[in-house]
């Protein structure tokens, strides 16, 4: 616990977390510097909720899909015999093998990490010593062992991690304690309600890595303020409601100690807008909208790792985890009611609404490489937020409460 003592002072990071007409940025350091990265990791990461997809990849008992949590653990998300989701290491308790690595690759992939997979099993069988653990990851068969002197089977398991299903999304901690992740999101229960979240289908979700810190990534995803410049060119965000007045009327709650809920409710300049050259949405409303919530978009960010922003005829989900001081992967999809995903020209359409974020994202991706290069420059600045930055300081609010945790952990 000694170790956890940020190589930042806590002071220089604490004019980032004031209210926002008076925050600057976060320390440039923050986002490179590899001993903060561990800090950071430990603090924030190895502490919190961490998303892996949604419950619905992964619906009938055996089906599963494998995660790589911080770049580093390679987890199993399965549907066991009842019915109930674990998440639980795929670190073979032998040898240390991956088990849901294949049992050879060609010469060209030998060298590369084993790849994520999913499937549908009756078990895992490591494919080294054909050690073989149960749904539940008990192990259940270890070739010849019988011979080791005082072996017991039964007293060996695949690593357990703890599980929350949230509105349909599956998040699992790497913390021996974990405060429940439902309540801590409650502020945010009223405005996700409509939407139904839980109901919805994800598409095939996504993988990306991308080379920036992950704060880069999920402060521009929230950032309001990039909306009317960067993307100018793209879209008409002029009557879209982001000042201060509406932020201040309650639409965006604020943070409250413990909550890992950032972000809230913004209006549109007209109904039923849609990220793509068309600027409507490509398919029917969610059924359960209100004729006023289609002027809506909530835009929501469960800190540390999944940010949502949900739109009159969709939801676009993203799992975001940091594998190192400039890299970041990101996992993500679109959510639709079952009606929709039924639609005849459902993937035709489909087509068009990925490729109208990749406008955007044409976009804020070159800015977040440029920015984190900038952010290891000599010149690089702490500096002043516009008061449509109010996420930045928001988050570095948040940071800041688990950094003053660590800590204080740590001197205890
Ligand atoms: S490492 Fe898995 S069985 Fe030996
Ligand atoms: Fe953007």
């Amino acid at each position: 616990m000694a170790s956890l003592r940020s190589p930042v002072p806590l002071e220089d990071i604490e004019p980032a977390a004031r209210p926002v007409d008076v925050a600057v940025g976060l320390p440039p350091a923050c986002y490179t510097d590899e001993e903060f990265y561990r800090f950071e990791k430990a603090a924030v990461f190895d502490t919190e909720w961490l998303c892996v997809g949604r419950s619905s990849q992964i619906p009938e008992p055996g089906d599963y899909f494998t995660a790589t949590l911080l770049g580093t653990e390679p987890v199993i998300v399965v549907r066991n015999r009842d019915g109930r989701i674990n998440v639980m290491s795929s670190i073979c308790q032998h040898r240390a093998m991956c088990v849901t690595a294949p049992a050879e690759r060609p010469k060209a992939e030998w060298f590369d990490p084993p790849p994520e997979c999913s499937g549908s099993t009756r078990n895992f069988r490591c494919p080294y010593h054909w050690w073989t653990y149960d749904l539940d990851g008990r192990l259940i068969g270890a070739p010849e062992m019988h011979q080791r002197p005082g072996f017991v089977r039964s007293e060996i398991s695949l690593p357990q991690l703890a599980v929350e299903e949230w509105q349909g999304f599956v998040f699992c901690s790497l913390a021996a304690e974990v405060a429940p992740l439902g309540p801590r999101l409650a502020a945010f229960d009223e405005m996700l309600a409509v939407y139904c979240l839980d109901e919805l289908v994800t598409t095939e979700p996504a993988r990306l890595e991308m080379p920036f810190n992950w704060k880069i990534f999920a402060e521009n995803f929230m950032d309001a303020y990039h909306s009317l410049r960067l993307h100018a060119s793209l879209y008409d965000f002029t009557e879209a409601d982001t000042s201060k007045e509406t932020l201040l009327a309650g639409t965006f709650p604020p943070l409250e100690p413990g909550s890992v809920g950032l972000g809230g409710k913004g209006r549109t300049g007209f109904k039923d807008r849609g990220m793509n050259p068309t600027q409507s949405a490509l398919f029917p409303p969610i059924p359960t909208l209100s004729d006023d919530d289609r002027w809506n978009v909530v835009y929501l960010y469960v800190a540390p790792s999944l940010l949502i922003g949900c739109h009159s005829d969709s939801v676009h989900w993203t799992a975001v985890q940091p594998a190192g001081t400039d890299l970041s992967i990101m996992t993500s999809g679109f959510l639709f009611p079952e009606s929709t995903a039924k639609l005849k020209l459902f993937d035709q359409l489909l087509e068009q609404h990925e490729r109208g974020l990749d406008y955007f994202w044409d976009q804020d991706m070159p800015v977040a490489v440029a920015s984190q290069r900038g952010m290891a420059s000599r010149f690089a600045p702490q500096g002043p937020l516009s008061l449509q930055d109010f996420f930045r300081s928001q988050l570095a609010e948040w940071l800041m409460e688990r950094y003053r945790a660590a800590e204080g952990a740590a001197g205890a």
